[in-house]
């Protein structure tokens, strides 16, 4: 039975608790050492600092320059305490506890130094407390009081910084040096949380001073806005300009990042219903209180002003929009939906699900799809992505998941990066990477591309193995061939774990000489020796670690790939510990948690396929109607079923199709060809422009849910303001269901999350209940796990034995195109997410305000192409005109671009090609020729004219001569 959860009965961290900071880092050692600080007996890991423990006996040392996300530094001196037996009064921040210790941390010796340094540090610093933007969260003020300093005996009046400027370069924080105590947390932020070293102080003694790069504005440096220095900042030296601008937050909640698949946890710092600053939690498990640009400071698209506010509807896409109520706008939906299936048909309509909104709002539109419109043609942008991911991984190791967690790479020795950019896509798990090759983990890159993880400071060299685009699959293979040649496998492993008779087949084929290195040089351009080498590496080392994208998913040969990665990790038996594994970094928030709902057309929640009786049985029990036991339609069938005149409504919610799926025009054709097009988003995005119905959605921010991260860890989502729109994404989903004859009920998303659990063995456990005591839970959580389940596979894996793959490399349809002699590849950049539909509508513009086609200064040449000229781009598919940039990160031959914008059109160019799996697009691989031009291409004056009529139709515009004129334009 259902019951309802009532958030206020938890123990959920759903108001203002500051969190605690115990000055020092926590030690993990299991030797325990007891000493005694103020008479009181303290038992802590050895090698804890004596400030750490201290807090944890809740006994507190004054602190300014040291911070428990950071090593300790020693420079203010204001922890000092006495020990007995040593001399001097010691910084009890480097000082690590000893047996037997005896500690005063309170004596008139200890606070006279104590306020002598105070009194140093204020008579340097702008009194003007009350109007500091800091007031009230300032530690060097909260340290003035809790050292009692009552005067300052230096003046005001010799030497200081209270003049130095102030730097406002940076969209989101200010650094005002003049309020600067240098106590350098921000430098090691900046280093040790961030990775990025872009600050450093300057100078010594007095002339000392924290500066961005060589002494440059924040912005010109290489700072990457990550705002870790800032969250360090004792005082408003570094300062969020929205807290300048608004004030101190007066209440918090905890929830989870809506941008990229890491799945930060964050307080959600609020004036009433205001967010004042997001400040990454350091309870979030994925990333213990760190963050990027994006979701600690790039909310600002929720209040937007193009926010869709208003249901509205339309007879055709040429017509202006009429705002009406929301239940007008669900009854004409479902009177449409309605009517197209009785003319034509139960499978002429279907629904796509959002990876941007919750695990509940995905499970009903799947439900709505297959309960109410009555088949399987659901689907999800997963398609586009990671659907690779779940033949792939599903076929060899019996799971559509990665098998670690993020904190795992700590204990890799050896991190492979296969077609990924984690600094760019996954920029909080990257900082832990390079945190790990930081401490000597080796590198192993695997990419066309010189990502910037080449680059990672304080690390030693990387291997990097720079392949030609579309010859991943020949490579996988010919790394697998040196480990099995060379008599690198674990044959334990493979014995114990794997199934014998699959092993055998995939030996014998792994062993074929054409696999050989030396023999797939040609294929991948790569040298045999770099690749004996790597694999040398990776196989030998005590923990190897795969990490994968895109890179991997998106191409003819995605799912060969995956179970390629799949094969190695298996030989060499680097799966089901710490350290090791085969980890998919997923792109956007909730994309494991749309494929775990049941977003695709052949499987029902948990990975159930709909053609097996006993699943259908208990949905349908559930459910209360009969299930469809063929799957329905994929995203790319359904197109080309509405261009064939068979497919004619289509519900998507929070899904930008136009802009994300590869082959515009044709998309485009596809929707121009249906009579119902249902979007529900926040935006008026680029699909939206083809609908007839708009239902507003709401943001992260504004309702309840969960999401489901790279590592299968359930977050809760938790509403933080009112949906603007008035109804949360999974409300508008009920009333369509109800509005079609289909009764759903829930009083709230925790409900759903209940019947999720009781359909879903890997989310049996699963519960808001269990989420807020737990705070986060990796799934399969049932029985058998009730606390989730870091590592997969340990003992064995879900189909029993893990299953050897034959991936033979089969040469991509693109690389043998002469018409078309370079190979664009596409990406994203750290600023921008996705189609950039919200950070396009936050100050993040300042990075990246429009796609460039970036390429190797050798073909620039041939083509006479300078940097900054317009090149048009040609695919089979189509034309489109980008700014070059030419640059020797791509080698030769490729070329590379993001499609963050629009009017960029970079999916114009991208082709129908797909992987032969699961049909998730080649964007990794698209023939293309480059040349000069001098305007945008056809399809880009079209789209500029359609995109304006749209405007104007939302804005409730003439449409008439223009109108017809400006829409015929783009068919
Ligand atoms: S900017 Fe802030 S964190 Fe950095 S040295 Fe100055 S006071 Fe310390
Ligand atoms: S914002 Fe991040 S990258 Fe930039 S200086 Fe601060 S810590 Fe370093
Ligand atoms: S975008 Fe990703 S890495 Fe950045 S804060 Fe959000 S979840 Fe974390
Ligand atoms: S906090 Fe220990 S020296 Fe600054």
């Amino acid at each position: 039975m259902l019951h309802y959860y009532d958030p206020k009965q938890t123990s959920a961290p759903q108001h203002f608790l500051p969190e605690r900071d115990y000055g020092t880092p926590a030690r993990l050692s299991e030797t325990l050492v007891s000493l005694e600080i103020d008479g009181v007996e303290v038992t802590v890991p050895e090698g804890t600092s004596v400030l750490r423990a201290a807090a944890l006996a809740d006994i507190n040392i004054p602190k300014l320059c040291a911070s428990d996300n950071l090593e300790a530094f020693g420079s203010c001196r204001l922890c000092a305490v006495q020990i007995e037996g040593r001399r001097g009064l010691p910084a009890s921040c480097t000082t690590p506890v000893a047996a037997g210790m005896k500690v005063t941390t309170q004596n008139a010796r200890l606070a006279k130094l104590r306020r002598n340094v105070m009194e140093l540090y204020i008579s340097d610093h702008p009194l003007d407390c009350l109007t500091c933007p800091a007031n009230g969260d300032c530690e060097l003020q909260d340290m003035a009081g809790a050292v009692g300093l009552r005067e300052v005996r230096y003046g005001f009046e010799g030497e200081n910084h209270l003049d130095a400027e102030t730097d406002d370069s940076n969209p989101y924080f200010s650094f005002d040096p003049s309020k600067c105590i240098v106590c350098s947390r921000c430098v090691r932020a900046c280093e040790e949380v961030q990775g990025t070293f872009a600050l450093t102080i300057e100078g010594r003694g007095f002339e000392s001073k924290v500066a961005a790069g060589q002494s440059e504005a924040f912005m010109d440096s290489e700072c990457v806005s990550c705002g870790a220095c800032v969250q360090a900042c004792p005082t408003s030296t570094l300062m969020e300009k929205s807290v300048i601008e608004q004030g101190q937050p007066e209440h918090s909640v905890v929830t989870t990042c809506a941008y990229c698949g890491v799945g930060c946890s964050f307080k959600a710092e609020m004036q009433g219903d205001r967010v004042v600053r997001m400040v990454p939690y350091k309870g979030g498990d994925a990333n213990h209180g760190h963050s990027c640009v994006k979701g600690r400071f790039a909310f600002g698209y929720a209040t937007h002003p193009d926010r869709l506010k208003t249901p509205m509807i339309r007879e055709s896409i040429d017509q202006p929009w009429r705002e009406v109520s929301w239940e007008e706008a669900i009854a004409f939906a479902a009177e449409r939906l309605k009517a197209i299936q009785a003319k034509y048909g139960r499978e002429s309509i279907g629904g796509i699900t959002s990876s941007r909104c919750t695990n509940e709002e995905t499970y009903l539109v799947q439900k709505l799809v297959r309960a109410a419109f009555g088949n399987n043609n659901t689907d999800t942008c997963a398609r586009v992505c990671h659907s690779p991911t779940g033949y792939g991984l599903k076929t060899t190791l019996g799971e559509s998941a990665g098998t670690q967690t993020f904190d795992s790479v700590m204990k890799a020795d050896i991190i492979m990066v296969i077609g990924a950019n984690p600094t760019d896509a996954h920029p909080v798990f990257a900082s832990q990477m390079r945190r790990r090759l930081r401490q000597g983990a080796e590198l192993i890159v695997v990419d066309p591309r010189r990502i910037d993880l080449l680059k990672t400071p304080h690390h030693r060299g990387a291997q990097h193995i720079a392949l030609r685009p579309g010859t991943n699959v020949a490579m996988i293979n010919a790394l697998a061939h040196v480990v099995i040649s060379e008599g690198l496998e674990d044959r334990e492993f493979i014995a114990e774990r794997c199934d014998a008779a699959g092993y055998q087949a995939w030996r014998e084929f792994i062993l074929d000489p054409r696999h050989a290195p030396e023999n797939v040089e040609a294929i991948t351009g790569v040298s045999a020796e770099q690749v004996r080498r790597a694999a040398r590496t990776y196989a030998q080392a005590p923990n190897g670690a795969i990490y994968y994208g895109l890179g991997v998913t998106e191409h003819s040969q995605g799912s060969s790939m995956v179970m390629g990665i799949a094969n190695l990790a298996m030989a060499t038996g680097n799966i089901g510990r710490e350290g090791v594994g085969v980890n998919p970094l997923r792109g956007q928030n909730n994309v494991q948690g749309s494929c775990d709902m049941g977003s695709f057309p052949h499987e029902l929640p948990g990975y159930q396929h709909v053609g097996d009786p006993a699943v259908r049985e208990r949905f349908e029990a559930a459910w209360g109607v009969p299930i469809d036991d063929e799957p329905g339609l994929r995203i790319p069938n359904m197109f080309d079923a509405a261009v064939a005149g068979d497919f004619k409504a289509l519900y998507v919610q929070g899904e930008d199709i136009a802009q994300s799926d590869p082959n515009t025009q044709h998309v485009e054709l596809a929707l121009r060809s249906l009579e119902c097009l249902i979007v529900q988003d926040i935006f008026l995005n680029e699909t939206a422009k083809f609908a007839h119905v708009l239902l507003p959605g709401s943001s992260f921010l504004e309702k309840d849910g969960t999401f489901t991260n790279a590592e299968r860890r359930i977050n809760r989502v938790r509403k933080v303001m009112p949906p603007l729109a008035g109804k949360q994404d999974w409300e508008v989903t009920v009333d369509l269901a109800n509005a079609l004859g289909y009764p759903m009920h829930y009083d709230h998303p925790s409900q759903i999350m209940d019947e999720i659990a009781g359909l879903t063995p890997s989310f049996a456990g699963v519960s808001y209940a269990r989420l807020d005591e737990l705070g986060s839970i990796q799934w399969p959580c049932n029985e058998v796990h009730p606390k989730g389940t870091p590592t997969m596979h340990i003992e064995d894996f879900p189909i029993g034995l893990g299953q050897f793959a034959i991936t033979d490399y089969v040469e991509s349809d693109e690389l043998s195109n002469r018409r078309f002699p370079l190979l664009l590849t596409t990406g994203r950049i750290l600023s921008q997410y996705n189609v950039g539909a919200q950070t396009r509508r936050t100050h993040n513009q300042a990075w990246h305000d429009e796609d460039v086609l970036e390429l190797h200064p050798s073909d620039a040449e041939l083509r006479g192409v300078r940097d900054g000229d317009w090149v048009g781009i040609t695919s089979r598919a189509g034309q489109t005109v980008l700014r070059a940039r030419v640059s020797d990160r791509m080698p030769p031959g490729v070329v590379y671009t993001t499609f963050h914008h629009p009017g960029s059109g970079a999916n114009v160019i991208t082709t129908d090609s797909s992987d032969w799996a699961t049909n998730c697009p080649e964007y990794k691989v698209t023939a293309v020729q480059v040349e000069k031009v001098s305007q945008p291409s056809a399809w880009q004056r079209q789209f500029q004219t359609f995109d304006r009529l749209q405007l104007e139709l939302l804005r409730g515009g003439a449409k008439d001569e223009a109108g017809q004129a400006l829409s015929g334009a783009r068919e």
